[in-house]
């Protein structure tokens, strides 16, 4: 008789994370929370959330819509504008409950308007960050039009980030989302300061997905997914064991007829299996003992936090993802939509 695989991994944490506003959380934040015990919460709400006072309502917020009985920390980050200032990143430090500060090149995404034009206006926030030990999360991807969608994340690492890391070399920077093997090599060669994270969706598939038999809205994210040889690329280092690499889902939910329409919104919505999906990953590339690692440990290392002391469990059973989520009055169409994940929670 063939035994039940399973797996058992202290509880995990998701170091990047979208759960909206409003009425709109009691639909997606149970999801993570069943799961992980904290959460990075983006702060690209319109009106995003750039100051301390802003972070905590929201944090109340979300607190406000889990179920009873449920243990989750939201970590709140503060939107960086061209105009945040010194004081509020002095007022941030002091905040247990706020972690970072994220930076979002203006337009770059969703939400993104109110982002920064330049980050050389940002550097005097950047100094007092890294005299502080503020980590600041980068949305890696440049702007303009003219330099192709595909290779927006590398010449933001080369134009961008580069100069940063170099000008603020003791500032922790998390490169979010890495997409392609450029920005992992950058991450590895970096110092002990530059770590990234790594979404389900970015290991799991390349760009072929979103045109499977026609345009499928579902899978365009940002940054957009690339070529095979980078999804091989980020699976290599998320299942090195180097601790640079830590679990950030990205899921990013959005209503169906905002996905499904004439000029679509970005983001995949993945929070309903995450740790699910990921363990497919690892288990494919026969890394199921560097799950943990990835999924647990080196993302509060990096953040300064206590690693989490529960324990959840992982088997290998097939299991059919539901067809919609309701959000709110609409419907959320999550990743795998009416079909079969071979990881189960229990
Ligand atoms: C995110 C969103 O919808 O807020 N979308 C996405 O495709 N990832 C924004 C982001 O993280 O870029
Ligand atoms: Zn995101």
């Amino acid at each position: 008789m063939s035994q039940m695989r399973s797996i058992t991994i202290t509880r995990p944490d998701d170091w990047h994370l979208h759960v909206r506003d409003n009425e709109y959380l009691a639909n997606v934040v149970p999801h993570t929370a069943s799961t992980f015990s904290r959460a990075i919460i983006m702060p690209n709400l319109n009106p995003p959330v750039t100051s301390v006072e802003l972070a905590l309502a929201y944090r109340k917020r979300i607190l406000s819509a889990l179920p009873e009985n449920t243990a989750f920390n939201p970590l709140m980050v503060l939107y960086l504008t061209n105009n945040t200032t010194t004081d509020e990143i002095v007022k941030a430090c002091n905040e247990t409950n706020i972690h970072a500060v994220k930076y979002y090149p203006a337009g770059a995404t969703t939400n993104s308007d109110a982002g920064v034009t330049d980050i050389k206006n940002c550097y005097d926030a950047l100094a007092k960050m890294e005299e502080l030990g503020l980590p600041l999360l980068v949305h890696g991807e440049v702007t303009d039009p003219d330099v192709d969608v595909f290779d927006r994340e590398q010449v933001f690492i080369d134009k961008v980030l580069l100069p940063v890391t170099k000008k603020f070399p003791l500032l922790k920077i998390v490169l979010e989302h890495i997409t392609t093997k450029h920005a992992a090599e950058f991450v590895t060669d970096s110092n002990e300061n530059i770590a990234a994270t790594i979404t389900p969706h970015h290991l799991l598939f390349n760009r072929n997905v979103m045109f499977k038999g026609g345009m499928n809205p579902h899978y365009y994210c940002l940054p957009i997914l690339k070529r095979e040889m980078h999804r091989q690329a980020l699976i290599a280092v998320a299942t090195s064991g180097n601790q640079k690499f830590f679990l950030g889902t990205d899921s990013a939910p959005h209503a169906q007829d905002k996905k499904e329409t004439s000029c679509g919104c970005a983001g995949i919505y993945s929070a309903h299996a995450a740790i699910e999906l990921y363990a497919e990953v690892f288990d494919e590339a026969n890394a199921l003992d560097k799950l943990e690692g990835f999924a647990s440990f080196f993302g509060a290392d990096f953040y300064g936090l206590p690693r989490n002391t529960g324990t959840i469990t992982l088997e290998k059973t097939d299991w059919q993802v539901p067809d919609s989520y309701s959000f709110a009055q609409q419907k959320l169409i999550p990743l795998r939509a009416g079909e079969i994940i071979h990881w189960k929670k229990v």
